[in-house]
């Protein structure tokens, strides 16, 4: 199956079954998931990640603790569909897509309908929302795109394709949208340590879709660019702010540095669900703080003399200033952001 048809969670009847992403791409080793806490556990472990595809598997969870829960009587229903909404709500803090799906799926609670009913419910809205996500990601593709007509090369962070999401990627699906244009460039994709999102998953997409690729090691971006080898940089985004501060990546922010030095436009994609009215800047947003194993170690095996302390933040703050454009399924949205995101992203400002 071509990578852009490919989604990374399906529902098997009974259950979400995930394509286990700590394990690509050496083996594609498929998971069952029958409960929110082993929901809640896959996107802690990263088995699943990427911010659309958490909350696709966010709102799963909860259609699955409402069907384990849908013979109880209706307050002990209600107290195990708020324990789960809490367990999910802490998996991880900085995606506002897992947010979001808690409080679309919380928002179906609230009709008052019996347990029985609210687990259809919920399971219809999974549905909905990840068929969403792929419609949305064509979309932002199909935008995008018109940006990266006549480069040559651009360069990209972590993974955003259809493993990040439902299916199709955000950023990545802006590349891949403009190489189906017709389109010819190189894409620069970087390791992404400690998680290697890029190295192992990036790379695997990009082949896949035989789009030339070449890897490069995080910290060589900034001379990739010197050398004048970068026409374009398209991230994705975990969250943005009301004043158009991107959170994404660990990294992200170093390239956008890199990237105003040297004239290089830095293009974010993201669905209109990544942006946060909520969050007035960068600053308000929790930054996920991950174990320091992850960076004293490789693939489990000790890289640093053991006792070595480390700093693992997995997200950064791109200020809004260094962000030349920011695409969505509803166009493409430029400076002010304080002023253009409210219009552009209506359906964010009215949650
Ligand atoms: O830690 P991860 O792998 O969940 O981080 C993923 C990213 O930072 C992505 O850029 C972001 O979620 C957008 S994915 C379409």
């Amino acid at each position: 199956m071509p990578p852009s048809e490919l989604s990374p969670l399906e529902w098997r009847g009974d259950c979400l079954r995930l394509l286990d992403q700590t394990r690509l791409p050496h083996a594609e080793v498929w998971r069952d998931v029958r409960a929110a806490d082993e929901a809640a556990a896959a996107i802690r472990e990263m088995r699943v990640r990427g911010a659309p595809a958490i909350g696709v598997t966010t709102a799963y969870g909860m259609a699955l603790a409402a069907r384990g829960a849908a013979a109880l009587p209706a307050p002990v229903f209600a107290a195990a569909m708020q324990r789960a909404a809490e367990t999910l709500g802490a998996a991880r803090p900085t995606a506002v897509n897992l947010r979001w799906a808690i409080e679309r799926a919380t928002a179906e609670l609230a009709h008052g309908r019996a347990p029985r009913e609210a687990a259809e419910a919920l399971l219809d809205l999974a549905h909905r929302l990840r068929e969403e996500d792929v419609a949305t990601n064509r979309a932002i593709g199909a935008n995008g795109a018109a940006l990266l007509a006549g480069v040559s090369s651009l360069l990209t962070h972590c993974n955003t394709g259809s493993l990040a999401t439902a299916g199709f990627g955000t950023a990545l699906g802006v590349v891949r949208a403009a190489w189906r244009a017709g389109e010819r460039f190189e894409v620069f994709f970087t390791e992404t340590r400690p998680w290697l999102q890029g190295a192992r998953l990036t790379a695997w997409e990009l082949a896949r879709d035989e789009i030339p690729a070449r890897l490069i090691v995080d910290s060589a971006a900034a001379l990739l660019m010197q050398r004048g080898a970068v026409d374009a940089i398209v991230v994705g985004a975990d969250r943005i702010a009301a004043n158009g501060d991107v959170v994404n990546k660990i990294g992200s922010y170093a390239l956008a540095i890199a990237a105003e030095r040297h004239g290089v436009p830095f293009y974010v994609a993201a669905p209109v669900s990544t942006i946060d009215p909520r969050s007035p800047n960068g600053a308000s947003v929790v930054i996920e703080e991950r174990p320091e194993e992850e960076v004293t170690r490789l693939a489990c095996a000790p890289i640093a003399p053991e006792g070595t302390a480390a700093w693992n933040p997995a997200f950064d703050i791109t200020p809004a200033d260094l962000v030349t454009a920011i695409v969505t399924e509803q166009g493409i949205v430029h400076a002010p952001y304080a002023e253009s995101l409210p219009h552009a992203a209506e359906p964010a400002y009215a949650r």
